[in-house]
């Protein structure tokens, strides 16, 4: 049988959530991750140092448990990275937290879910304190890059701020979280301090899988899926190992109600299913041997992380995706996918 080994994969976007979700959650990334960059966009955000450690905390204990059917050994190798939300922070702050934190996460005020209180407008002079004090002490800043407009146009819209932030602040490390369109990637190569994520759903899906046919609630998130153009291009600097582009599953559970209703939450649940679904696209493509950079190499270089050691044994045999992991839908639920986990070492 055919099969593919992952060296310390790292998911470079994720929402554990708090309270029961947490618990249900992160036990699924902690059992095939080396580590995972961790939002801050709990209710209220994570923007104190006590915060930061006491959420730290809750999650080492959530991934202690080791969930109900899981590889009790692959629990301890696992590193949450923590991110704070970003607001404007002076610098004895910055200096106490910097080495609590991998990035400082920021959000354009009330672009997704619960990001109240995040920024509302870019006034580069407002803001250079702490980005200065940031690219001193070499702390990146993770951006959620949508404007207010049409949402078709949202990420393409913020393509200027991009260029502002990157042109003002040449040493700070920039990432454009969870890419959708063309225009992001080709933002890539214009800027050296320009890094991005993408997810597992925007390399598959466009809008017309979300709602060109009948609505599918379990694959709307935001950014929302774009154009077929837009997808290809994603597909391209993943399957080829762009060295500027990483993994981040953006992996974002709500309960099914707040899915399936008639306000549907943003978020698309893929944490248990990531790694099989890659496995599959880039073996389609014949591009298996790019995945290590996709999935770990990269990040490793772009934030200087070394994690600990995980080893992820994937196989070519059928893995039905359950129908919900407690009451969250992931996507592709009860879809057979061809690959499957193994052994996680
Ligand atoms: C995320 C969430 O639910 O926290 N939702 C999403 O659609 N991606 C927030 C985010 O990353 O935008
Ligand atoms: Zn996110």
């Amino acid at each position: 049988m055919k099969t593919h080994t992952l060296l310390m994969p790292l998911d470079m976007h994720i929402h554990f959530r708090d309270g029961v979700m947490l618990q249900r959650v992160a036990p699924l990334t902690s059992y095939c991750f080396s580590g995972a960059v961790v939002m801050p966009n709990l209710v209220p955000p994570v923007t104190t140092l006590e915060a930061l450690k006491a959420y730290k905390q809750r999650i080492k204990n959530a991934i202690g448990d080791g969930g109900e059917d899981l590889d009790e050994m692959s629990v301890d190798a696992f590193e949450p990275f923590m991110t704070l939300f970003y607001k404007n922070y002076d610098r004895d702050f910055l200096e106490s937290v910097a080495d609590e934190i991998i990035a400082i996460k920021l959000y354009p005020d009330g672009a997704t879910t619960n990001s109240d209180g995040g920024v509302k407008n870019f006034d580069i002079e407002v803001m250079r304190e702490t980005l200065e004090t940031m690219s001193e002490l070499d702390i990146p800043l993770c951006v959620h890059g949508e404007s207010n407009g049409f949402v078709m146009d949202r990420e393409a819209e913020f393509m200027s701020v991009y260029e502002t932030l990157a042109q003002n602040f040449p040493d700070l490390k920039i990432i454009m979280e969870h890419i959708t369109t063309k225009d992001a990637v080709d933002m890539l190569d214009k800027y050296p301090n320009l890094y991005a994520t993408i997810t597992v759903q925007h390399l598959l899906i466009t809008l017309d899988d979300v709602a060109g046919g009948m609505l599918a609630p379990h694959l709307f998130c935001k950014p929302i899926a774009k154009r077929p153009e837009d997808r290809d291009a994603l597909l391209k600097v993943a399957l080829n190992a762009h060295p500027k582009v990483m993994f981040g599953s953006d992996s974002a559970p709500h309960p099914q109600h707040a899915k399936e209703s008639c306000g549907c939450a943003a978020g698309v649940f893929t944490a248990p299913i990531a790694l099989q679904v890659l496995c599959e696209l880039f073996d389609k493509h014949d591009k298996l041997d790019n995945l290590q950079s996709f999935i770990s190499d990269n990040a490793q270089s772009i934030y200087s992380v070394c994690p600990e050691f995980k080893e992820v044994i994937l196989e070519e045999s059928d893995f039905v995706v359950p129908a919900k992991y407690g009451d969250v839908v992931p996507m592709y639920a009860g879809k057979t996918l061809k690959w499957s986990i193994e052994e996680v070492l």
